[in-house]
């Protein structure tokens, strides 16, 4: 499966921004993939494109990298992924940009799968027993995906069902039990979406937070499945001058850990992601000491095995977000996901809030034995990624 061309295209993603696509052409196979984009990037994530745009790290990679892969084996992944790291030569893929990089790496694991005849997630299956992480999804929403919504920008629910279709549909229904609840409360206003099909609206984090719980808890009983709410705080995004700023209050960080753990009691919340700053180890590891909830680090590991140790040794989680092209390539992914594990740590592989159709994510959630996989309730690019697991678990079966 030698490598005979390569293929790189703008394209445009969710929010209308210009999206790498990489095409790889082997003897044998051949894979596409693009790459996301996110809004509320980590400060440790890799660059998505060079400083001076999209084009230049095209220019770059058609010069450089393209040469050094043509004739490679795509079967031999780390030498390809070691080789991009290599041309890049920096230590965040500022260069060619990590968005660059992740397209090419996952365009060539998905050109070796196809000249294989298989689906990606059998190629690159690394767990013996292998299923389908539950579907985590957001339902409301605003930090930086959206204007004049709550401070916090992620509400999620995460349903958990032994086929994917009923947990997509549980969360779907909370999706759709959020906006009637809306609409009775604040019936003069007019309600928005944000970038990953969330609801947005006028409202404060804990009144947000209780329709949520409401609508979770109701629908749940009603289809008798087992729904969790969860947060993505992106908490460093309102992290300024050492203080947790919300609109309605501010915090010290020690307050900020009081505050998370009372609400995780309270609303006995499953999950929460990014609650303390991204440079803070020692404030997540006592968040973490209080609760039983899954503490995600996202903006603290920015999917970087390097920052991962350092949270495993401090116990600062017991819980990482996976976003590939934060690292660049599916090596580095791969090796972050079985050190999380290899802690008892549990990993959620995750979209990004620019998103495109891709649904590679899909197929590494299964492959690497994610415990769930956050990719949005609804909306083209979001249901691209769910309903490629439906054909994955049409398939495993
Ligand atoms: P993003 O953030 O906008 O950087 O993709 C999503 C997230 O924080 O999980
Ligand atoms: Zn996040």
């Amino acid at each position: 499966m030698i490598i005979e061309r390569i293929n790189f295209r703008k394209i445009i993603d969710s929010r209308g921004n210009l999206a790498i696509e990489v095409d790889i052409e082997t003897t044998s196979g051949n894979g596409r993939c693009a790459a996301p984009a996110g809004a509320s990037t980590g400060i440790y994530e890799a660059q998505a494109y060079p400083e001076s745009g999209i084009n230049q790290g095209i220019k770059i990679a058609q010069k450089e990298v393209l040469p050094k892969l043509i004739g490679m084996n795509v079967e031999n992944q780390e030498h390809i992924d070691q080789t991009l790291i290599e041309i890049d030569g920096t230590d965040n893929f500022s260069r060619i940009g990590g968005n660059i990089a992740v397209a090419i790496s996952l365009a060539s694991a998905k050109a070796a799968a196809n000249g294989k005849q298989i689906e990606l997630y059998k190629y690159l299956k690394n767990v013996d027993e292998i299923k389908i992480p539950a579907p985590m999804g957001n339902v409301l929403g605003g930090g930086a995906h959206a204007v004049g919504g709550t401070d916090i920008q992620e509400f999620l629910v995460t349903s958990f069902c032994d086929n994917i279709m009923d947990a997509m549909l549980a969360n779907v229904a909370v999706h759709s039990r959020v906006k009637n609840k809306l609409k009775k409360r604040l019936p003069k206003h007019a309600l928005g979406k944000g970038d990953e099909g969330a609801w947005v609206a006028p409202l404060s984090n804990l009144e947000a937070l209780e329709i949520v719980v409401e609508s979770a808890k109701e629908i749940g009983e009603e289809r008798s499945v087992e729904i969790k709410t969860g947060l993505d705080m992106a908490a460093s995004e309102f992290f300024i001058n050492n203080k947790y700023e919300y609109k309605e209050m501010s915090l010290t960080s020690e307050e900020q850990i009081n505050w998370v753990a009372e609400i995780i009691d309270k609303y006995d919340l499953y999950s929460v992601e990014d609650p303390i700053d991204q440079e803070d180890f020692d404030g997540w590891a006592e968040l973490t000491s209080k609760t039983n909830a899954l503490i995600i680090g996202d903006d603290l590991y920015t999917t970087n095995r390097n920052r991962i140790e350092i949270g495993i040794g401090k116990k600062s989680t017991n819980a990482v977000l996976i976003k590939p092209n934060q690292i660049g390539t599916l090596t580095e992914t791969r090796k972050a996901i079985e050190m999380a594990h290899g802690a008892g740590m549990v990993t959620v592989i995750s979209h990004r809030s620019g998103e495109t159709t891709d649904s590679t994510i899909s197929h590494l959630g299964v492959a690497f034995g994610c415990h769930a996989i956050k990719t949005g309730s609804v909306g083209g690019e979001r249901i691209a990624k769910l309903n490629e697991l439906v054909r994955i678990e049409e398939e495993m079966k």
